[in-house]
């Protein structure tokens, strides 16, 4: 007879980094790393168990860079809703339920949009979205009215969004969701924890894409926060990448009308603008901005050679550092952010693929056989 063991408490709490439990019993990021989080025994947690998501080694991406360069892929785009902004809405959407709110807002590329709306529902909270029309991925705007958002499409791109929705917050009782709300960023430091904790110190560098460069911000206070927790003996340099048609950080201008096929980072005037360059000049890292061209050429290299499908943003912080590799010191590790699913944007995926596929084939062994060129 099998014995089913009661769940308590302990499975619940705070699993030691590294052990099995980790992944057998993942509680979500809050309380897997509640001490170094603005939650308290009142705070009513709101997860879907976001986070523990793989850190995967890329071999042939190494290989294209030599010189006994390490790099992995943080794959977030293994969250619940597809992308890392769960870190961030599971600790807003939490926080905002806590503080009595019946509704939150935000301004999206989509993701945010996506996870704003899963969290929110699940918080038993409206989720108003407002995103710039005609320039969202299919599988985040899905998302976003499967989850029942209240979806605005508006004539304007996402910075002008973004304006609007921290007006509404000031004016109407919404609570606003954007990662200019500091209890997102408080998430989605759990990122870089959750990398210490896999390659027990920092890596060399961390590369990311940038749009409006909420998630460098993050990622280096968690770098900071774990170095003066003892976690980690160093400090990663931070690499922020843009796409070329929306790269404010790397001209020092915001951009009044960004373009690029990365629409997740189709951002001219980012939020969070200082405190991106203060992580890199902090880090000594730097930033740097890679073509949709060379966005496209590491997306199909990921998928193709590595196995790993990432929407095209996400895939910048490969491009750019393939851009930069002959900067990358010998022997370093380096770990990519993947931010968001592939299975995002089909479009892309289906338009840009160099692969074709046969189509119309008559329903017979022989006729198969033969498009296979047997
Ligand atoms: N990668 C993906 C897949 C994103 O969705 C975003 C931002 C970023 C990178 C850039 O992160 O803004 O913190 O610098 N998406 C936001 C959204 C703007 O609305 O979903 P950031």
């Amino acid at each position: 007879m099998t014995t089913i063991l009661p769940v308590t408490n302990s499975a619940l709490s705070s699993p030691a980094p590294g052990t099995p439990l980790r992944r057998q019993g993942w509680p979500g990021l809050i309380e897997a790393y509640r001490p170094f989080l603005p939650v308290t025994e009142i705070t009513p947690v709101v997860t879907l168990q976001e986070g523990n998501t793989p850190l995967i080694p890329v071999p042939a991406i190494s290989a294209i860079i030599g010189r006994d360069v390490r790099v992995l892929v943080k794959y977030d785009g293994l969250n619940p809703t597809g992308s890392f902004k769960d870190r961030g809405m599971t600790m807003a959407i939490s926080k905002a339920k806590e503080e009595g709110a019946k509704a939150v807002i935000c301004a999206s590329t989509g993701n945010t949009s996506a996870a704003a709306a899963a969290y929110a529902r699940r918080g038993g909270m409206r989720a108003f979205v407002l995103i710039p029309e005609g320039y969202v991925a299919l599988g985040k705007l899905a998302q976003a009215l499967l989850y029942g958002a209240e979806v605005i499409s508006i004539k304007g791109n996402f910075d002008r969004a973004l304006e609007i929705v921290r007006e509404m917050a000031v004016n109407y009782p919404v609570t606003l969701v954007n990662s200019v709300n500091p209890y997102r960023l408080e998430g989605q430091k759990t990122g870089a924890f959750e990398v210490v904790d896999v390659l027990g110190d920092a890596p060399d560098w961390l590369c990311i894409p940038v749009g409006n460069a909420g998630n460098i911000t993050a990622y280096w206070m968690g770098f900071c926060q774990y170095h003066q927790a003892k976690k980690c003996t160093r400090l990663p340099q931070m690499m922020g990448f843009q796409a070329a048609g929306a790269a404010p950080l790397v001209t020092g201008e915001p951009v009044s009308h960004p373009e690029t096929l990365a629409t997740a980072i189709r951002i001219g005037n980012p939020a969070s603008w200082k405190q991106a360059i203060a992580a890199s000049e902090a880090s000594r890292g730097g930033f740097a901005a890679v073509t949709d061209a060379e966005i496209l050429e590491a997306y199909r290299l990921l998928a193709s050679q590595e196995g790993i499908f990432c929407e095209p943003a996400s895939a910048a912080s490969v491009a750019g550092l393939l851009k930069v590799k002959d900067k990358v010191p010998a022997g370093a590790t380096v770990v990519c952010v993947l931010t968001g699913n592939g299975l995002k944007d089909p479009d892309t995926a289906i338009t840009h693929s160099n692969n074709q596929f046969k189509k119309g084939v008559e329903p017979v062994l022989e006729a198969v056989a033969s498009v296979m060129g047997f």
